[in-house]
C-alpha cells in the first residue's frame, strides 16, 4: 500500500500529474472513484482506470502478505483443490481429470465451434456433488456476448442430473440427488452481464468482495475476454496494460479464493511470410495470461480439442461433439477405430467415454 506512484508501469505523463496533484504512494489513490481521480489529478478517466487497477492489485497483494510454504504443502494443497470434468473425457484426460481449480484456463475458437457450450458444461459439473466425485460448488458466470441462453443451461443441467440418476448407488448418492435439482444447479450459477471492457474491470475489481461472501464458488466464467476488448480500441498499448492488468487480477483471484477461472477468446487471422493463419486474438502478450490454453477448431465436419498451452501436460488434440445433453465425447461409429486414430498426439490412457449422446460432431 506504501509502494510510491513513481515505481508503477504507468505512463511517465499520468505519473507526474498524480505527483503533482499530490498522490504519491499506491495508498492515496487506491480507495478513490476513477471520475473522482481524473479530475484531481487531470488526466481522462481511462487513465485512471488504469490507475486503479494497477494500485488495487498491489494492496490486494500486501494484504495477502507474502505466503512461505514447502513445495510438500502446495502439491497437497492443489491436489485438495481438485478439477471440473467436462464431460468429454478424452478432454478430461488430456488435462489430467478436468480444467484445474486455482487455475486460469482459456478456451479459444472460431464462431460456433463450442467454447460456450463449454463454458455452460463447466458451469454445470462444477455443482456435481461432492459423493458423485465432484466439486459441489457454485459458479459465477460474467456474460460479455449476451450469449448466455439460460434454457440451454437447463437441457444441459437436466442431462447432468440425469446421468447422476443413473450412477447413484448407496444412500449417500441418493441423498444428495434430493439437492442437484435444475433448480438448485440454477440457482447456484450467478450471472453478471457486462456490456463493455469497463463494466468488466469494474467487474473484476468487485467479485473479490462477491468471492469472500460465496464461499462456495469454485468457478469464474467470463465468456468472453476478447468482445469487450476488440471494440473501441484505438491506442492497443493501453489495451495491452488494461489485459496485464487484468490477468494478473485473475490469476490473484484463482488462487485466493480457490477457483477455476475459465476465460473464452476468439481467433484472429495472422499474416506472416505472406500466408494466413488463425491464432488466439488479443496480441502476443496477452497469450502468457492464463496457465493454460485449450483451441476448439473444425477440421472438416469433426470438432476437436487442442490442448495447446500447458505448464504440466503434453500437447494433445482431441475429438469432442456437441449434443442436446452438452459437451461430450464423440462416439465411435466405426468399431474397428479407436480414439487413437483421431488423436494427432495423446498424452494419457483415453478412458471409456462417461457418457453418450446423438447429435452433430
Ligand atoms: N441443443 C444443441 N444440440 C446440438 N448442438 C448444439 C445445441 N446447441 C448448440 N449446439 C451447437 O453449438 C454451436 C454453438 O456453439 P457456441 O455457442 O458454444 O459457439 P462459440 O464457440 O461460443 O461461438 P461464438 O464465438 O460465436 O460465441 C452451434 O453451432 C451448434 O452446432
Ligand atoms: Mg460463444
Amino acid at each position: 500500500m506504501q509502494r510510491a506512484i513513481s515505481s508503477f508501469a504507468l505512463a511517465p505523463a499520468v505519473k507526474v500529474k498524480l505527483i503533482n496533484a499530490g498522490f504519491h504512494s499506491a495508498a492515496d489513490v487506491c480507495d478513490l472513484q476513477p471520475l473522482h481521480l481524473s479530475k484531481e489529478a487531470g488526466i481522462s478517466q481511462e487513465e485512471a482506470e488504469e490507475v486503479l487497477q494497477a494500485t488495487r492489485c498491489e494492496s490486494n497483494q500486501g494484504r495477502a502478505g507474502v505466503s512461505r510454504l514447502t513445495a510438500l504443502e502446495l502439491l497437497e494443497r492443489e491436489q485438495a483443490l481438485g478439477s471440473i470434468v467436462t464431460f468429454c473425457s478424452a478432454l478430461d484426460s488430456a488435462l489430467g481429470g478436468g480444467l484445474p481449480v486455482g487455475k486460469t484456463s482459456e478456451i479459444c475458437g472460431v464462431p460456433g465451434v463450442g467454447k460456450t457450450q463449454l463454458c455452460i458444461q463447466l458451469a454445470v459439473d462444477v455443482q456435481i456433488p461432492v459423493c458423485f466425485g465432484g466439486l459441489g460448488g457454485q459458479v459465477v458466470y460474467i456474460d460479455t456476448e449476451g450469449s448466455f441462453l439460460v434454457q440451454r443451461a437447463v437441457d444441459v443441467a437436466r442431462a447432468a442430473v440425469e446421468h447422476c440418476s443413473l450412477l447413484a448407488e448407496d444412500a449417500e448418492q441418493q441423498e444428495a440427488l434430493k439437492e442437484f435439482t435444475v433448480e438448485t444447479i440454477l440457482s447456484n450459477l450467478f450471472l453478471f452481464r457486462c456490456h463493455d471492457y469497463v463494466e468488466l474491470l469494474a467487474e473484476a475489481c468487485l467479485l473479490p468482495n462477491f468471492l469472500a461472501q460465496h464461499p462456495e464458488v469454485r468457478l469464474v466464467v467470463i465468456d468472453s475476454i476478447a468482445c469487450p476488448f476488440r471494440r473501441d480500441f484505438e491506442d492497443l498499448s493501453h489495451r495491452t496494460r488494461l489485459l496485464n492488468g487484468l490477468a494478473q487480477q485473475l490469476i490473484q483471484m484463482a488462487t485466493q479464493h480457490s477457483v477455476a477461472v475459465v476465460l473464452t477468446n476468439q481467433m484472429t487471422t495472422k499474416i506472416a511470410n505472406c500466408q494466413s493463419k488463425l491464432v488466439p486474438a488479443l496480441g502476443e502478450s496477452w497469450g502468457h495470461a492464463a496457465t493454460q490454453r485449450i483451441i476448439l477448431h473444425w477440421e472438416g465436419q469433426r470438432r476437436l480439442a487442442s490442448l495447446f498451452k500447458s505448464p504440466t501436460h503434453r500437447e494433445v488434440t482431441v475429438p469432442y461433439q456437441i449434443t442436446g445433453q452438452g459437451f461430450r465425447d464423440v462416439v465411435l461409429s466405426y468399431p474397428w477405430k479407436t480414439r487413437a486414430d483421431f488423436a494427432i498426439s495423446s498424452g494419457s490412457a483415453c478412458k471409456r467415454p462417461r457418457m453418450e449422446g446423438g447429435g452433430r460432431t
